[in-house]
């Protein structure tokens, strides 16, 4: 079968630092919607990756009192740390330090060039390091105890005066309008949507696009001016165009995977994504992506995670404490479509318990048990099915994928899962009511039939779990023996199910139950 190209990308991190709960909660939504199209159908292609260059990184690094390359090295080397503790099927992981992306971005000027939109001048204005960002004066705060001057995210801003290049950027004020317009989409949620184009709308000033070696010299150079690097911005977004083989346009991956569907990014990014990265591509011909997909940002007990307040939480240190899978499933369920989320201590306890160990580990552990112990380690076979038996297999059949598919076409990963744990607590709800267990004297051919169903309504559990937790799922495809070709989307269906007489091993519990004390341990 032909499969739809879908290509896929997280922002690339900063690596100034260490990964830590926010970078952990983006990239596996990310992966979890990669997952969900390739078992869907499509030819995925996902990059993720991280963003060297700049102020913020070179200061660091001289902090640190190492070369900003040193600097880099290393923490890039978390970051790809970080794909492998979350179980994350990128398939490539960019660095802007890499000669290719060099290239990638230099050819991109280029084009801005030949298009006549870049221009030299002098930047006179402000400008927050923290996060590599232009401010008007009306935009800033000032203390009133310091005077010190801040952005509307509270980080310092600082006057800058230097020779620097420009992009003209005030020129696409009104095409942007316009392609907003006529892109409907392109900004999701629509909240940050209008955000964008009420800020478009006071019009747009020219963008300084690069920086004066006698300040930076940290970046990738300007083509034929090696007085200046590019600003850091410019080289970041187009890392989406060299993951897939910019600057050579008609290399097979370019050619099959751009325009992408989807750059996942935090909210605190969306300017430069909706309002920088389809200008440049506008100025140099290229065609824009589909989407720019706004997530929330997620806090830790109800307040921002900060190095102060000490709250700051790493990705494996949650593995450690709860589970792979589990931390996984309780950043989807718990944060919604585009929203702010929270992490808690109890809430992840709560929520894993009830969906992971006594919703779904339950119902799995239950079933296999007693087909293990009543059906001679095999699935049994099953009589004809009554109306109860067929209400709950039709819907797995036909209504759960279907359903997903619709609240997934929106990134709505936290709804999915409420469409599939219904499904959970209908088999639970199954099982009680037919309780297996009494038949097994009185009528032991129907106590088959009710297990057949349900193994086989844990199958298409299974399936349709996948993206989020991949690992718990693939261990219930493996006990029931599922080949390894018969786990996408497709199988979801009465005609791929499961066989009487297959064997199966002693089950395994997937999700065991937390205790807070062991947690907090
Ligand atoms: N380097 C830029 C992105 C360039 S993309 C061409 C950057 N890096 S970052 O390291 O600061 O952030 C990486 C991603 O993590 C961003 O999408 C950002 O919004 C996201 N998050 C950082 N902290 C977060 C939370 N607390 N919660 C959710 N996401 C957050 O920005």
């Amino acid at each position: 079968m032909n499969k739809t190209p879908f290509y896929i990308t997280t922002a690339i991190s900063y690596v100034n630092g260490v990964p830590h709960l926010g970078h952990a909660y983006e990239i596996i939504l990310t992966d979890v919607m990669a997952r969900f199209k390739r078992l869907d159908n499509h030819d995925v292609y996902f990059l993720t990756g991280t963003d060297e260059h700049g102020e913020k990184v070179a200061k660091t690094a001289e902090k640190n009192g190492v070369t900003p390359k040193e600097f880099a090295d290393k923490n890039a080397a978390t970051f790809i740390k970080m794909t492998e503790t979350l179980n994350i099927s990128n398939d490539d992981f960019i660095r802007t330090t890499q000669p290719h992306h060099h290239l990638a971005a230099q050819a991109m000027w280029e084009k801005l060039h030949a298009n006549g939109d870049i221009y030299l001048g002098k930047y006179e204005g402000w400008y927050s390091v923290r996060e590599e960002a232009y401010f008007t004066e009306d935009e800033l705060i000032t203390v009133p105890e310091t005077k010190e001057r801040i952005t509307p995210n509270g980080t310092e801003a600082v006057w800058v005066e230097e020779e620097s290049y420009f992009f003209k950027l005030s020129k696409y004020t009104d095409i942007l309008l316009k392609f907003y317009e006529n892109n409907p989409d392109f900004i999701q949620p629509s909240t940050r949507r209008n955000e964008i184009i009420s800020f478009v709308k006071q019009g747009l000033k020219d963008l300084s696009i690069s920086r004066h070696k006698d300040r930076l010299s940290w970046g990738i150079p300007v083509p034929n001016d090696e007085n200046h690097v590019m600003y850091v911005w410019l080289d970041a977004l187009t890392n989406y165009l060299t993951g897939i083989g910019f600057p050579d346009e008609a290399s097979e991956t370019y050619k099959k995977y751009w325009p992408a569907n989807y750059h996942v990014i935090g909210k605190d990014i969306t300017r430069f994504h909706a309002i920088y990265w389809p200008a440049f591509l506008l100025a140099a011909q290229i065609e824009t992506p589909k989407t720019i997909w706004a997530h929330g940002f997620i806090n830790v007990h109800g307040q921002k995670m900060s190095k102060s307040i000490g709250n700051v939480l790493s990705p494996d240190g949650l593995v450690e404490t709860y589970g792979l899978d589990q931390i996984r499933y309780f950043l989807m369920r718990e944060i919604p479509h585009g929203q702010d989320g929270n992490f808690g201590h109890e809430q992840a306890i709560n929520r894993i318990n009830a969906d992971l160990a006594n919703g779904l580990g339950n119902l799995a552990q239950r079933t296999l048990s007693m087909i293990y112990k009543n059906c001679d380690q095999q699935i049994p076979d099953h009589g004809d099915f009554t109306e109860s038996d067929k209400a709950l297999l039709d819907n797995v059949y036909t209504l759960m994928l279907k359903n997903v598919r619709i609240v997934m076409n929106d990134f709505k990963v936290h709804r999915a899962l409420e469409e599939i744990w219904r499904v959970v607590g209908d088999a639970n709800a199954y099982i009680d009511e037919q309780a297996p267990w009494a038949l097994r004297k009185q009528n032991p051919e129907r106590m088959k039939t009710v297990l057949y169903v349900l193994s086989d309504v844990i199958r298409c559990l299974a399936i349709i779990i996948q993206p989020v937790v991949p690992q718990s799922a693939q261990s219930m495809l493996d006990q029931l023996k599922i080949s390894a070709d018969e786990r996408d989307f497709a199988m979801i269906s009465s005609d791929y199910a499961m066989k009487p007489g297959t064997d199966i091993d002693k089950p395994q519990g997937v999700f065991p139950r937390l205790t807070v004390e062991e947690a907090a341990a």
